[in-house]
Protein backbone atom coordinates (compact mmCIF):
# COMPACT_ATOMS: atom_id res chain seq x y z
CA UNK A 1 0.00 0.00 0.00
CA UNK A 2 2.37 2.51 0.71
CA UNK A 3 4.22 1.72 -2.33
CA UNK A 4 1.54 2.26 -4.21
CA UNK A 5 0.92 5.77 -2.67
CA UNK A 6 4.53 6.90 -2.84
CA UNK A 7 4.41 5.98 -6.50
CA UNK A 8 1.24 7.72 -7.80
CA UNK A 9 2.86 10.85 -5.37
CA UNK A 10 6.12 10.59 -7.38
CA UNK A 11 3.76 10.51 -10.43
CA UNK A 12 2.03 13.67 -9.84
CA UNK A 13 5.13 15.36 -8.29
CA UNK A 14 7.26 14.97 -11.70
CA UNK A 15 4.49 15.50 -13.79
CA UNK A 16 3.92 18.81 -12.18
CA UNK A 17 7.26 19.91 -12.34
CA UNK A 18 6.89 18.51 -16.33
CA UNK A 19 4.26 20.73 -16.38
CA UNK A 20 4.50 23.28 -14.18
CA UNK A 21 7.94 24.87 -14.94
CA UNK A 22 8.63 23.94 -18.53
CA UNK A 23 7.31 24.81 -21.50
CA UNK A 24 4.62 21.84 -22.61
CA UNK A 25 4.01 21.25 -26.60
CA UNK A 26 1.84 18.31 -27.69
CA UNK A 27 3.64 15.17 -27.83
CA UNK A 28 4.59 14.08 -31.41
CA UNK A 29 4.86 17.88 -32.95
CA UNK A 30 7.48 20.00 -31.90
CA UNK A 31 6.16 22.89 -34.41
CA UNK A 32 4.03 23.51 -36.96
CA UNK A 33 6.52 23.56 -39.31
CA UNK A 34 6.62 21.36 -41.98
CA UNK A 35 8.15 17.74 -40.98
CA UNK A 36 9.02 16.17 -44.50
CA UNK A 37 10.04 12.36 -43.62
CA UNK A 38 10.38 10.38 -40.02
CA UNK A 39 12.04 6.98 -39.18
CA UNK A 40 10.99 4.82 -36.19
CA UNK A 41 13.41 4.74 -33.15
CA UNK A 42 13.40 2.18 -30.54
CA UNK A 43 16.01 1.19 -27.62
CA UNK A 44 17.72 -2.31 -28.74
CA UNK A 45 16.71 -3.53 -25.08
CA UNK A 46 13.02 -2.26 -25.39
CA UNK A 47 10.85 -5.60 -25.36
CA UNK A 48 9.06 -4.31 -28.74
CA UNK A 49 12.69 -4.65 -30.07
CA UNK A 50 13.46 -7.23 -32.55
CA UNK A 51 17.20 -7.60 -30.82
CA UNK A 52 15.13 -8.11 -27.26
CA UNK A 53 17.45 -10.39 -25.35
CA UNK A 54 16.05 -11.21 -22.24
CA UNK A 55 19.24 -12.50 -20.70
CA UNK A 56 20.74 -9.46 -20.78
CA UNK A 57 19.20 -7.73 -17.70
CA UNK A 58 19.08 -4.49 -16.23
CA UNK A 59 21.97 -4.61 -14.43
CA UNK A 60 23.99 -5.44 -17.62
CA UNK A 61 22.81 -2.67 -19.25
CA UNK A 62 23.22 -0.24 -16.39
CA UNK A 63 26.97 -1.34 -16.57
CA UNK A 64 27.55 -1.27 -19.97
CA UNK A 65 25.81 2.31 -20.13
CA UNK A 66 28.58 3.51 -17.73
CA UNK A 67 31.48 2.15 -18.97
CA UNK A 68 30.25 3.86 -22.43
CA UNK A 69 29.59 7.17 -21.22
CA UNK A 70 32.82 7.20 -19.46
CA UNK A 71 34.62 5.38 -22.72
CA UNK A 72 32.82 8.69 -25.07
CA UNK A 73 33.60 11.23 -22.45
CA UNK A 74 37.20 9.89 -23.24
CA UNK A 75 37.00 9.57 -26.68
CA UNK A 76 35.58 13.01 -27.05
CA UNK A 77 38.72 14.56 -24.93
CA UNK A 78 40.89 12.98 -27.28
CA UNK A 79 39.36 13.99 -30.78
CA UNK A 80 41.81 16.55 -32.14
CA UNK A 81 44.98 14.43 -30.86
CA UNK A 82 44.17 10.75 -32.48
CA UNK A 83 44.14 9.52 -35.86
CA UNK A 84 40.42 10.65 -36.08
CA UNK A 85 40.08 9.13 -39.81
CA UNK A 86 40.04 5.74 -37.97
CA UNK A 87 38.57 5.83 -34.90
CA UNK A 88 34.84 5.26 -34.45
CA UNK A 89 33.42 6.83 -31.01
CA UNK A 90 32.35 3.67 -28.73
CA UNK A 91 29.17 2.26 -27.88
CA UNK A 92 28.24 -0.66 -25.94
CA UNK A 93 25.07 -3.27 -26.48
CA UNK A 94 22.85 -0.75 -25.02
CA UNK A 95 21.73 1.77 -27.62
CA UNK A 96 19.01 3.39 -29.43
CA UNK A 97 18.33 1.93 -32.76
CA UNK A 98 16.62 3.97 -35.82
CA UNK A 99 14.80 1.57 -37.88
CA UNK A 100 15.14 1.99 -42.20
CA UNK A 101 15.15 -0.35 -45.07
CA UNK A 102 17.83 -0.63 -48.03
CA UNK A 103 18.27 -1.91 -51.77
CA UNK A 104 15.48 -3.03 -54.25
CA UNK A 105 13.98 -5.05 -53.05
CA UNK A 106 13.77 -2.98 -49.91
CA UNK A 107 15.63 -5.21 -47.01
CA UNK A 108 14.57 -3.51 -42.90
CA UNK A 109 17.67 -2.98 -41.49
CA UNK A 110 18.24 -0.87 -38.12
CA UNK A 111 21.49 0.56 -36.83
CA UNK A 112 22.45 2.69 -33.56
CA UNK A 113 21.11 6.36 -34.19
CA UNK A 114 24.50 8.19 -33.21
CA UNK A 115 24.79 11.87 -33.15
CA UNK A 116 28.92 11.47 -31.79
CA UNK A 117 29.69 10.33 -34.93
CA UNK A 118 28.55 10.71 -38.73
CA UNK A 119 29.69 7.45 -41.22
CA UNK A 120 26.75 4.93 -41.52
CA UNK A 121 27.63 1.45 -41.77
CA UNK A 122 26.23 -2.19 -41.76
CA UNK A 123 27.42 -5.71 -41.44
CA UNK A 124 27.29 -7.26 -45.54
CA UNK A 125 28.31 -10.19 -47.03
CA UNK A 126 30.12 -11.86 -47.79
CA UNK A 127 31.43 -11.89 -44.47
CA UNK A 128 34.93 -12.20 -43.30
CA UNK A 129 34.08 -11.94 -39.83
CA UNK A 130 30.10 -11.00 -38.93
CA UNK A 131 28.87 -11.07 -35.34
CA UNK A 132 25.78 -12.05 -33.96
CA UNK A 133 23.24 -9.69 -34.86
CA UNK A 134 19.98 -10.96 -33.03
CA UNK A 135 17.79 -13.19 -35.50
CA UNK A 136 18.87 -10.55 -38.23
CA UNK A 137 20.26 -12.19 -41.52
CA UNK A 138 23.02 -9.86 -42.46
CA UNK A 139 22.23 -7.59 -45.67
CA UNK A 140 23.31 -9.02 -49.14
CA UNK A 141 24.34 -6.55 -51.73
CA UNK A 142 24.63 -9.16 -54.20
CA UNK A 143 20.48 -9.30 -54.05
CA UNK A 144 19.67 -5.88 -54.53
CA UNK A 145 20.08 -4.40 -57.71
CA UNK A 146 21.03 -0.78 -56.60
CA UNK A 147 23.74 -1.65 -54.61
CA UNK A 148 27.35 -0.48 -56.15
CA UNK A 149 30.99 -0.45 -54.99
CA UNK A 150 32.66 3.08 -54.81
CA UNK A 151 35.80 3.31 -57.15
CA UNK A 152 39.12 4.38 -55.50
CA UNK A 153 39.42 6.88 -57.97
CA UNK A 154 36.07 8.15 -56.73
CA UNK A 155 37.27 10.58 -54.31
CA UNK A 156 34.44 12.79 -53.79
CA UNK A 157 32.54 9.43 -52.02
CA UNK A 158 35.57 7.69 -50.97
CA UNK A 159 36.62 10.69 -49.11
CA UNK A 160 33.51 10.90 -46.83
CA UNK A 161 34.26 7.42 -45.27
CA UNK A 162 36.68 6.77 -41.95
CA UNK A 163 40.10 5.41 -42.56
CA UNK A 164 39.44 5.26 -46.03
CA UNK A 165 42.32 3.73 -48.18
CA UNK A 166 42.63 1.83 -51.41
CA UNK A 167 44.38 -1.31 -52.05
CA UNK A 168 47.02 -1.83 -54.26
CA UNK A 169 46.56 -3.65 -57.74
CA UNK A 170 47.86 -6.80 -56.66
CA UNK A 171 46.53 -10.47 -56.51
CA UNK A 172 46.40 -10.06 -52.39
CA UNK A 173 44.35 -7.28 -52.17
CA UNK A 174 40.49 -8.58 -53.02
CA UNK A 175 39.05 -5.43 -52.66
CA UNK A 176 41.07 -3.75 -55.29
CA UNK A 177 40.26 -1.16 -56.94
CA UNK A 178 37.35 -0.54 -54.65
CA UNK A 179 37.70 1.97 -51.65
CA UNK A 180 37.87 0.91 -47.88
CA UNK A 181 36.59 2.31 -45.17
CA UNK A 182 37.80 0.97 -41.65
CA UNK A 183 36.54 2.34 -38.34
CA UNK A 184 37.74 0.98 -34.92
CA UNK A 185 37.81 1.76 -30.77
CA UNK A 186 39.70 -0.55 -28.92
CA UNK A 187 38.67 -4.14 -29.94
CA UNK A 188 35.66 -3.23 -31.64
CA UNK A 189 35.60 -2.72 -35.68
CA UNK A 190 34.19 -3.14 -39.00
CA UNK A 191 35.71 -2.67 -42.08
CA UNK A 192 34.65 -3.06 -45.44
CA UNK A 193 33.82 -1.32 -48.93
CA UNK A 194 32.59 2.10 -49.20
CA UNK A 195 29.22 1.51 -51.56
CA UNK A 196 25.83 3.77 -52.54
CA UNK A 197 22.78 1.84 -52.08
CA UNK A 198 19.00 3.01 -52.22
CA UNK A 199 17.88 3.62 -48.42
CA UNK A 200 14.31 4.72 -47.59
CA UNK A 201 13.06 5.93 -44.08
CA UNK A 202 9.04 5.93 -43.43
CA UNK A 203 7.04 6.51 -40.27
CA UNK A 204 3.82 8.67 -39.46
CA UNK A 205 2.82 8.57 -43.20
CA UNK A 206 5.66 9.81 -44.45
CA UNK A 207 8.75 7.96 -47.14
CA UNK A 208 11.57 9.39 -48.26
CA UNK A 209 13.55 7.43 -50.19
CA UNK A 210 18.05 8.63 -51.20
CA UNK A 211 19.47 6.69 -53.78
CA UNK A 212 23.36 6.67 -54.06
CA UNK A 213 23.28 6.76 -50.08
CA UNK A 214 27.11 6.57 -49.25
CA UNK A 215 27.43 3.90 -46.51
CA UNK A 216 30.09 1.11 -45.64
CA UNK A 217 29.21 -2.66 -46.51
CA UNK A 218 31.17 -4.40 -43.77
CA UNK A 219 32.94 -7.30 -44.26
CA UNK A 220 34.79 -7.55 -41.18
CA UNK A 221 33.34 -6.88 -37.98
CA UNK A 222 33.88 -7.53 -34.14
CA UNK A 223 31.65 -6.82 -31.49
CA UNK A 224 30.46 -3.65 -32.00
CA UNK A 225 26.83 -3.32 -30.76
CA UNK A 226 24.91 -7.08 -31.57
CA UNK A 227 22.55 -4.38 -33.81
CA UNK A 228 23.40 -4.78 -37.53
CA UNK A 229 25.63 -1.41 -38.09
CA UNK A 230 25.62 2.35 -36.99
CA UNK A 231 23.68 5.08 -38.34
CA UNK A 232 25.56 8.41 -37.92
CA UNK A 233 23.86 11.79 -37.48
CA UNK A 234 26.79 14.09 -36.44
CA UNK A 235 27.39 16.59 -38.39
CA UNK A 236 30.29 15.78 -41.14
CA UNK A 237 29.67 15.22 -44.39
CA UNK A 238 28.84 11.47 -44.81
CA UNK A 239 26.46 11.74 -42.05
CA UNK A 240 22.76 10.44 -42.79
CA UNK A 241 21.44 14.10 -42.27
CA UNK A 242 24.05 16.14 -44.68
CA UNK A 243 23.20 13.00 -47.22
CA UNK A 244 19.74 13.71 -46.78
CA UNK A 245 20.45 17.10 -47.45
CA UNK A 246 18.33 18.41 -44.61
CA UNK A 247 19.48 21.12 -42.34
CA UNK A 248 17.14 20.24 -39.16
CA UNK A 249 15.91 17.10 -37.90
CA UNK A 250 15.25 15.78 -34.22
CA UNK A 251 14.79 12.98 -31.76
CA UNK A 252 11.94 12.38 -29.94
CA UNK A 253 11.99 8.78 -27.16
CA UNK A 254 9.49 8.57 -24.91
CA UNK A 255 10.35 6.14 -21.75
CA UNK A 256 8.17 4.29 -19.81
CA UNK A 257 10.04 1.97 -18.20
CA UNK A 258 12.06 -0.79 -20.08
CA UNK A 259 10.08 0.43 -22.88
CA UNK A 260 11.84 2.86 -25.16
CA UNK A 261 11.06 4.28 -28.47
CA UNK A 262 10.14 7.08 -30.51
CA UNK A 263 10.69 8.84 -33.34
CA UNK A 264 13.39 11.14 -35.52
CA UNK A 265 11.67 13.83 -37.30
CA UNK A 266 13.70 15.32 -40.56
CA UNK A 267 12.49 18.42 -41.85
CA UNK A 268 11.81 22.65 -40.78
CA UNK A 269 9.07 21.05 -38.44
CA UNK A 270 11.57 19.15 -36.64
CA UNK A 271 12.85 22.29 -34.74
CA UNK A 272 11.26 25.05 -33.01
CA UNK A 273 13.19 28.09 -32.96
CA UNK A 274 11.18 29.59 -30.06
CA UNK A 275 12.69 32.29 -27.62
CA UNK A 276 13.75 30.02 -24.52
CA UNK A 277 13.64 26.62 -26.40
CA UNK A 278 17.02 27.00 -28.15
CA UNK A 279 20.82 27.21 -27.27
CA UNK A 280 23.57 27.61 -29.78
CA UNK A 281 25.85 24.72 -31.16
CA UNK A 282 29.07 25.40 -30.82
CA UNK A 283 30.77 24.55 -34.56
CA UNK A 284 33.38 22.10 -34.72
CA UNK A 285 35.50 19.97 -37.39
CA UNK A 286 34.55 16.73 -35.50
CA UNK A 287 30.68 16.87 -36.46
CA UNK A 288 29.89 16.79 -32.73
CA UNK A 289 27.67 18.59 -30.73
CA UNK A 290 28.98 21.09 -28.37
CA UNK A 291 26.75 23.06 -26.21
CA UNK A 292 27.20 25.93 -24.07
CA UNK A 293 26.69 25.09 -20.57
CA UNK A 294 26.95 27.63 -18.26
CA UNK A 295 25.36 26.73 -15.22
CA UNK A 296 23.44 24.41 -13.07
CA UNK A 297 21.11 25.53 -10.11
CA UNK A 298 19.53 23.38 -7.53
CA UNK A 299 16.36 24.54 -6.15
CA UNK A 300 16.56 27.82 -8.16
CA UNK A 301 20.16 28.59 -6.46
CA UNK A 302 23.24 28.85 -8.88
CA UNK A 303 25.73 26.49 -7.99
CA UNK A 304 29.13 27.65 -7.44
CA UNK A 305 31.13 25.94 -10.39
CA UNK A 306 34.83 26.76 -11.24
CA UNK A 307 34.99 29.17 -13.96
CA UNK A 308 35.33 27.42 -17.74
CA UNK A 309 34.94 23.79 -16.43
CA UNK A 310 32.53 22.91 -19.22
CA UNK A 311 34.02 25.67 -21.87
CA UNK A 312 35.06 24.77 -25.31
CA UNK A 313 38.86 24.60 -25.37
CA UNK A 314 41.81 22.49 -25.38
CA UNK A 315 44.23 22.29 -22.02
CA UNK A 316 48.23 22.68 -22.61
CA UNK A 317 48.37 18.75 -23.70
CA UNK A 318 46.13 19.31 -26.37
CA UNK A 319 43.20 17.19 -24.02
CA UNK A 320 39.51 18.61 -25.48
CA UNK A 321 37.40 20.29 -22.93
CA UNK A 322 33.96 20.84 -23.26
CA UNK A 323 30.09 19.79 -23.07
CA UNK A 324 28.63 17.78 -25.97
CA UNK A 325 25.16 16.32 -25.95
CA UNK A 326 25.44 12.89 -27.16
CA UNK A 327 23.00 10.18 -27.83
CA UNK A 328 25.03 7.41 -27.71
CA UNK A 329 26.71 8.01 -23.65
CA UNK A 330 23.45 6.72 -21.72
CA UNK A 331 24.23 8.76 -18.62
CA UNK A 332 25.50 12.41 -17.70
CA UNK A 333 29.12 12.83 -17.14
CA UNK A 334 30.31 15.61 -15.11
CA UNK A 335 34.32 16.76 -14.65
CA UNK A 336 35.14 15.64 -11.57
CA UNK A 337 34.98 19.26 -9.75
CA UNK A 338 31.81 19.98 -11.08
CA UNK A 339 30.11 16.51 -10.18
CA UNK A 340 31.44 16.77 -6.32
CA UNK A 341 30.17 20.36 -5.83
CA UNK A 342 26.66 19.36 -7.49
CA UNK A 343 26.43 16.10 -5.27
CA UNK A 344 27.74 18.20 -2.16
CA UNK A 345 24.46 20.54 -2.56
CA UNK A 346 21.87 18.17 -3.44
CA UNK A 347 23.18 16.72 -0.39
CA UNK A 348 22.46 20.26 1.35
CA UNK A 349 18.71 20.22 0.24
CA UNK A 350 18.59 16.47 1.06
CA UNK A 351 19.97 16.43 4.50
CA UNK A 352 17.38 15.32 6.32
CA UNK A 353 17.82 11.82 4.09
CA UNK A 354 20.54 8.87 4.34
CA UNK A 355 22.77 9.46 1.28
CA UNK A 356 23.99 6.17 -0.03
CA UNK A 357 25.90 4.85 -3.02
CA UNK A 358 25.86 1.86 -5.25
CA UNK A 359 28.92 0.18 -7.40
CA UNK A 360 27.63 2.87 -10.90
CA UNK A 361 26.26 5.70 -8.76
CA UNK A 362 27.77 8.08 -6.35
CA UNK A 363 24.65 10.12 -4.48
CA UNK A 364 21.26 7.53 -4.38
CA UNK A 365 18.67 7.51 -1.35
CA UNK A 366 15.79 5.65 -0.70
CA UNK A 367 12.84 8.57 -0.74
CA UNK A 368 13.67 10.87 -3.10
CA UNK A 369 10.20 12.58 -2.65
CA UNK A 370 12.12 15.86 -1.51
CA UNK A 371 14.17 15.69 -4.30
CA UNK A 372 15.39 19.39 -5.33
CA UNK A 373 15.04 20.88 -9.12
CA UNK A 374 17.91 20.46 -11.23
CA UNK A 375 18.10 22.73 -14.14
CA UNK A 376 20.97 22.45 -16.60
CA UNK A 377 21.82 26.57 -18.27
CA UNK A 378 22.68 26.67 -21.53
CA UNK A 379 23.19 29.71 -23.45
CA UNK A 380 19.64 31.16 -23.79
CA UNK A 381 18.28 27.25 -22.63
CA UNK A 382 17.00 26.41 -19.18
CA UNK A 383 16.81 22.84 -19.08
CA UNK A 384 14.78 21.31 -16.05
CA UNK A 385 15.34 17.79 -15.30
CA UNK A 386 11.97 15.50 -14.14
CA UNK A 387 12.95 13.48 -11.87
CA UNK A 388 12.60 10.56 -14.56
CA UNK A 389 15.71 11.94 -16.47
CA UNK A 390 17.20 12.72 -13.28
CA UNK A 391 17.11 9.90 -10.83
CA UNK A 392 17.48 5.93 -11.88
CA UNK A 393 16.52 3.19 -9.91
CA UNK A 394 19.46 0.92 -8.76
CA UNK A 395 20.18 -1.57 -5.91
CA UNK A 396 16.86 -0.57 -4.46
CA UNK A 397 17.68 2.93 -4.22
CA UNK A 398 17.26 5.97 -6.64
CA UNK A 399 20.54 7.30 -7.73
CA UNK A 400 21.40 10.52 -9.39
CA UNK A 401 21.56 9.03 -13.17
CA UNK A 402 25.26 11.06 -13.56
CA UNK A 403 28.54 9.56 -13.60
CA UNK A 404 31.89 12.03 -12.09
CA UNK A 405 34.39 11.80 -14.85
CA UNK A 406 37.77 11.87 -13.54
CA UNK A 407 40.27 14.10 -14.91
CA UNK A 408 42.73 11.02 -15.56
CA UNK A 409 39.99 9.93 -18.52
CA UNK A 410 38.97 13.24 -20.53
CA UNK A 411 37.70 16.63 -19.66
CA UNK A 412 34.55 16.76 -22.07
CA UNK A 413 31.59 16.51 -20.26
CA UNK A 414 28.19 15.00 -22.05
CA UNK A 415 24.22 15.24 -21.42
CA UNK A 416 23.85 11.69 -21.92
CA UNK A 417 20.91 9.62 -23.23
CA UNK A 418 18.76 9.36 -19.95
CA UNK A 419 18.91 12.92 -19.69
CA UNK A 420 17.50 13.27 -23.47
CA UNK A 421 14.28 10.81 -23.41
CA UNK A 422 11.23 12.67 -23.07
CA UNK A 423 11.90 15.35 -24.82
CA UNK A 424 12.43 17.01 -28.54
CA UNK A 425 15.66 17.23 -29.32
CA UNK A 426 16.16 19.55 -32.42
CA UNK A 427 19.14 20.19 -34.57
CA UNK A 428 19.14 23.10 -37.00
CA UNK A 429 22.47 22.60 -38.84
CA UNK A 430 22.02 26.20 -41.09
CA UNK A 431 22.29 27.80 -37.91
CA UNK A 432 24.19 25.77 -35.38
CA UNK A 433 21.36 25.86 -32.93
CA UNK A 434 19.79 22.86 -30.46
CA UNK A 435 16.34 23.30 -29.15
CA UNK A 436 14.84 21.46 -26.49
CA UNK A 437 11.08 21.02 -25.58
CA UNK A 438 9.29 19.37 -23.41
CA UNK A 439 6.66 16.91 -24.91
CA UNK A 440 4.51 17.26 -21.41
CA UNK A 441 4.86 13.58 -20.65
CA UNK A 442 7.46 12.38 -18.32
CA UNK A 443 6.62 8.91 -16.53
CA UNK A 444 8.63 8.62 -13.51
CA UNK A 445 10.34 5.34 -14.59
CA UNK A 446 12.64 6.03 -11.18
CA UNK A 447 9.45 5.01 -9.69
CA UNK A 448 8.24 2.06 -12.08
CA UNK A 449 11.23 1.26 -14.04
CA UNK A 450 11.49 -2.49 -11.72
CA UNK A 451 14.91 -4.12 -11.53
CA UNK A 452 15.36 -7.07 -13.93
C1 LIG B 1 15.12 -15.33 -32.02
O1 LIG B 1 15.24 -16.72 -32.26
C2 LIG B 1 15.11 -17.50 -31.09
C3 LIG B 1 15.40 -18.93 -31.46
O2 LIG B 1 14.74 -19.29 -32.63
C4 LIG B 1 13.70 -17.31 -30.52
O3 LIG B 1 13.56 -18.05 -29.34
C5 LIG B 1 13.50 -15.84 -30.21
O4 LIG B 1 12.17 -15.61 -29.77
C6 LIG B 1 13.75 -15.02 -31.45
N1 LIG B 1 13.69 -13.63 -31.07
C7 LIG B 1 13.00 -12.73 -31.77
C8 LIG B 1 13.07 -11.33 -31.26
O5 LIG B 1 12.38 -13.01 -32.76
C1 LIG C 1 19.89 -13.50 -51.32
O1 LIG C 1 21.00 -14.15 -51.87
C2 LIG C 1 21.34 -15.37 -51.26
C3 LIG C 1 22.55 -15.93 -51.94
O2 LIG C 1 23.42 -14.92 -52.29
C4 LIG C 1 20.17 -16.33 -51.35
O3 LIG C 1 20.47 -17.53 -50.68
C5 LIG C 1 18.94 -15.70 -50.77
O4 LIG C 1 17.81 -16.53 -50.93
C6 LIG C 1 18.66 -14.36 -51.39
N1 LIG C 1 17.55 -13.74 -50.73
C7 LIG C 1 16.56 -13.17 -51.39
C8 LIG C 1 15.49 -12.53 -50.57
O5 LIG C 1 16.49 -13.15 -52.60
C1 LIG D 1 46.00 -3.42 -62.30
O1 LIG D 1 47.21 -3.99 -62.81
C2 LIG D 1 47.01 -4.71 -64.05
C3 LIG D 1 48.31 -5.40 -64.40
O2 LIG D 1 49.40 -4.57 -64.17
C4 LIG D 1 46.55 -3.71 -65.12
O3 LIG D 1 46.35 -4.38 -66.34
C5 LIG D 1 45.25 -3.08 -64.66
O4 LIG D 1 44.85 -2.07 -65.60
C6 LIG D 1 45.41 -2.42 -63.31
N1 LIG D 1 44.10 -1.98 -62.85
C7 LIG D 1 43.87 -0.77 -62.40
C8 LIG D 1 42.45 -0.44 -62.04
O5 LIG D 1 44.73 0.07 -62.25
C1 LIG E 1 -1.60 7.95 -40.74
O1 LIG E 1 -2.72 7.77 -41.58
C2 LIG E 1 -3.80 7.07 -40.97
C3 LIG E 1 -4.89 6.81 -42.03
O2 LIG E 1 -5.12 7.95 -42.78
C4 LIG E 1 -4.32 7.90 -39.80
O3 LIG E 1 -5.37 7.21 -39.15
C5 LIG E 1 -3.18 8.11 -38.81
O4 LIG E 1 -3.60 8.96 -37.75
C6 LIG E 1 -1.97 8.76 -39.49
N1 LIG E 1 -0.87 8.79 -38.55
C7 LIG E 1 -0.10 9.87 -38.36
C8 LIG E 1 0.95 9.74 -37.35
O5 LIG E 1 -0.26 10.91 -38.98
C1 LIG F 1 3.76 2.88 -18.55
O1 LIG F 1 3.86 1.49 -18.31
C2 LIG F 1 2.91 1.01 -17.40
C3 LIG F 1 3.23 -0.43 -17.07
O2 LIG F 1 3.61 -1.13 -18.23
C4 LIG F 1 1.51 1.17 -18.00
O3 LIG F 1 0.54 0.70 -17.13
C5 LIG F 1 1.29 2.66 -18.27
O4 LIG F 1 0.05 2.85 -18.91
C6 LIG F 1 2.40 3.23 -19.14
N1 LIG F 1 2.26 4.68 -19.20
C7 LIG F 1 2.22 5.35 -20.35
C8 LIG F 1 2.04 6.82 -20.25
O5 LIG F 1 2.32 4.80 -21.43
C1 LIG G 1 28.07 21.75 -39.47
O1 LIG G 1 28.73 21.67 -40.70
C2 LIG G 1 28.60 22.83 -41.50
C3 LIG G 1 29.26 22.55 -42.84
O2 LIG G 1 30.59 22.16 -42.67
C4 LIG G 1 29.23 24.01 -40.78
O3 LIG G 1 29.03 25.18 -41.53
C5 LIG G 1 28.58 24.16 -39.42
O4 LIG G 1 29.22 25.18 -38.69
C6 LIG G 1 28.67 22.87 -38.64
N1 LIG G 1 27.95 22.99 -37.38
C7 LIG G 1 28.42 22.48 -36.26
C8 LIG G 1 27.58 22.66 -35.04
O5 LIG G 1 29.47 21.87 -36.17
C1 LIG H 1 49.75 17.75 -19.08
O1 LIG H 1 50.54 16.56 -19.02
C2 LIG H 1 51.49 16.55 -17.98
C3 LIG H 1 52.34 15.29 -18.14
O2 LIG H 1 51.51 14.16 -18.24
C4 LIG H 1 50.81 16.63 -16.63
O3 LIG H 1 51.74 16.65 -15.58
C5 LIG H 1 49.96 17.91 -16.58
O4 LIG H 1 49.22 17.93 -15.38
C6 LIG H 1 49.00 17.94 -17.77
N1 LIG H 1 48.29 19.21 -17.79
C7 LIG H 1 46.96 19.30 -17.65
C8 LIG H 1 46.37 20.66 -17.73
O5 LIG H 1 46.25 18.32 -17.49
C1 LIG I 1 28.69 30.94 -23.70
O1 LIG I 1 27.66 31.73 -23.14
C2 LIG I 1 28.17 32.82 -22.38
C3 LIG I 1 26.99 33.47 -21.67
O2 LIG I 1 26.01 33.86 -22.57
C4 LIG I 1 28.92 33.76 -23.31
O3 LIG I 1 29.45 34.82 -22.55
C5 LIG I 1 30.05 32.99 -23.98
O4 LIG I 1 30.69 33.82 -24.93
C6 LIG I 1 29.51 31.75 -24.69
N1 LIG I 1 30.63 30.95 -25.18
C7 LIG I 1 30.70 30.53 -26.43
C8 LIG I 1 31.89 29.70 -26.78
O5 LIG I 1 29.86 30.79 -27.27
Amino acid sequence: MYSFIFLIVSLINSLDQCFGSSPSLPPGKPSSGDILFSAPLIHRSSPESPFYDPDYTRAKHIQDGVITSVARSRYFSQLSALAKDYVAAPLSGWNLLMKYTLGTPAVTSYGIFDTGSSFTWIQCRPCVHCYKQGNYTVFNPQNSSTYRQVQCTDQEYCSMAPGHTCGSNNSEDPDFPFCVYHTSYRDKSSRGVVSTETLTLSAENTSRTMDNMVFGCGHDNHDVSHSPGIVGVGNQSASLVRQLTVSHFSHYVFANGTHIRGVAHFGPGAFTSDVGMTTPLLPNGYGVYYLNLTGISVDGSEVNLPAGIFEKSKDENGTDVGFIIDSGASYTMLRGEAFDILVSVIMDVMSEYTPESTEHFELCYRDISDAPEVVFHFNGLDYMLCDANLWIRHSGLYCLAMIRLKESEGKVSILGFHQQRNVHIGYDLENNLLSLVYSGACPDDAVDFLEG
